[in-house]
This record gives C-alpha cells, structure tokens and sequence, in this order.
C-alpha cells in the first residue's frame, strides 16, 4: 500500500534510540524527509547519515532535551526556517523513573515531578511550540506514543499510566479542536514491544522478559516494527478519518472488547 506521504516532513521526539528511532526507520521508508531530536548528538548524526544513506530522504539532527523550553524553542525555529513547520508530528516521550514500583511504594514527589515532566509535560511542551507551525498548513497528523496502561493499569507502572492518561486526553482535546485545519490527532498505546537494546539499569531481566511474553495471547514480544509500522499507517493519506483515537499495539494483552 502507498501510503501517500512521500515527501512530507516528520519530526520524531526522543529518537536517537528504541522506539523513536524505529519510527524514523519506518516513515523515512515511506520516502518521508524526517527530523530527529533527543539530546546525544552523536547517536543523531550516525542515524541522521543511515537513513539518507539507506532510503535516500533527507535527515536532520537535532540535539536537545525535550524538558528544555530554550531547546524546544530553537527547534520550533529551526523547522519553521527549514520547513515552514513539519507536517508529521510524532510525540515519543523519556521512560519513566527507575525502578518501577507498586504505586503503594510511589511516595516520592521528585519521581512524581520527574513522570510528570517526562511523560506529559514534554510533550505538551514540544505541541505548544511546534503545533502553530503546522495550523496553516491544511494537513497534518499528531501521532502520541503512550501505553496500553491507559487501557489496562499493568502492575508497577502507576508512575506512567497517570500522566499517559493525561496525554490521551490532551491529544483528544486537540483533535476536537484542530480537525477542521485537516490535522488528525491520535495516540498508539503500546505494551510488551521488544526493548532489548535498552542498558543498565533500565535494562529487563530474563525472568521479566519471559513473564512479559506470558501477557500477551500471542505468546511473545512484539517488534518495534509492529509499533511503528502502526504510527506510519496513522501519518497515512488512509487514516485521515482516524482522530481522537488510541490504537492499541500491546499483542491483545488488554483485557477488554473494545
Ligand atoms: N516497550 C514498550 O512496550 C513500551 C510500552 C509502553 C510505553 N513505552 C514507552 O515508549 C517510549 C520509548 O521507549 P524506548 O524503549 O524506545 O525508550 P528508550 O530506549 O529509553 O529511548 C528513549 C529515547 O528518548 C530520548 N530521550 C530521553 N530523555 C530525553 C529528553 N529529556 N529529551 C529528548 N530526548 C530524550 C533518548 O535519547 P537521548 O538519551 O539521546 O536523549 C532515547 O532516544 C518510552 O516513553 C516508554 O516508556 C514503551
């Protein structure tokens, strides 16, 4: 299938890595000119060169910190001045704080302050800026990436579940309110999708990767493919009577009919 944005301008948040990067992957296939921002410029540039190199699109680096206004306001320049604004804008946030806990446990204001700022308020942050870019143009598609714990809490995971609630909710109001400039607004809530590149202490044990796999009806992880490749059918000509919507990407592990 053609998905009809060949040409078009993305910028992808927190993707030097994991699922931001394999986002930037999936639309620069689909011959769409991508911009990526997180703060390690070197991971930027060597990805930035890849995918030039691979699907032959233009990529820009952009390093700074999401949770930076100056940052975010520098880039909302830099795409204006480029691009007169993107037309894709893809929300992928920081993890929230480690070590994950039960939420009886969640006592902490600064892991609150710092789930907070990393899940909501840097996105919220980036749209303030980077969405007026995007008003005149007629067209457009915000896509948020949140988590399945929207729909179904998964243990431990108070921490994201509050403040990704809060996102599906903004990106709600937003698609009531932007429609009628033809931009779609809608979240991918993912669940269980391979995060084996990640180190340290954020890194999963073999014990946490087989429970995780036992979540899902399908028996297993699932590719950081499969997620992006439903953020590039979203971004689609085809999906422009999809908004205000999750689509969830959690391999069935919610438990409810709709
Ligand atoms: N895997 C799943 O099943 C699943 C489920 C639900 C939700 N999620 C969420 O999906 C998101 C991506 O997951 P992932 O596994 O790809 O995470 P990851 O490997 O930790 O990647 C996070 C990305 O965010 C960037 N980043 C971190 N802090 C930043 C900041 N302050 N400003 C700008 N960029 C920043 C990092 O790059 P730099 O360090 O270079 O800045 C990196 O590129 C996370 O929010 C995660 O919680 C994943």
């Amino acid at each position: 299938m053609n998905l009809g944005i060949s040409g078009k301008t993305a910028l992808i948040t927190a993707s030097s890595n994991g699922i931001g990067k394999s986002i930037a992957y999936t639309l620069a296939q689909e011959g769409v000119n991508v911009v990526l921002f997180a703060r390690t410029k070197t991971k930027l540039e060597n990805l930035t060169r890849e995918i030039e190199a691979k699907y032959g699109v233009k990529a820009y680096a952009f390093n700074g910190d999401m949770l930076n206004e100056n940052d975010v306001s520098q880039l909302a320049l830099f795409l204006k001045d480029t691009f007169n604004g993107p037309d894709i804008l893809v929300l992928n946030t920081p993890r929230p704080p480690n070590p994950l806990r039960r939420t009886v446990e969640e006592t902490q204001s600064e892991r609150w302050h710092e789930a907070y700022h990393n899940q909501l308020w840097s996105s919220i942050q980036l749209s303030n800026h980077v969405l007026p870019l995007m008003l005149h143009k007629g067209w457009g598609r915000i896509i948020a990436i949140t988590s399945a714990s929207v729909k179904q809490p998964m243990p431990h995971h108070s921490l994201s579940t509050v403040f990704r609630a809060g996102m599906t909710a903004y990106i709600k109001h937003l698609a009531n309110e932007i429609g009628e400039k033809g931009i779609t607004a809608n979240c991918v809530a993912p669940a269980l999708i391979d995060n084996s590149h990640r180190t340290g202490a954020a890194a999963y044990s073999e014990a946490q990767m087989q429970a995780r796999k036992k979540m899902s009806p399908l028996g297993r992880i699932g590719t950081q493919e499969e997620l992006s490749g439903v953020v590039g059918f979203l971004a689609s000509m085809q999906a422009g009577y999809i908004t205000g919507s999750t689509i969830m990407v959690d391999g069935g592990m919610s438990g409810s009919l709709l």
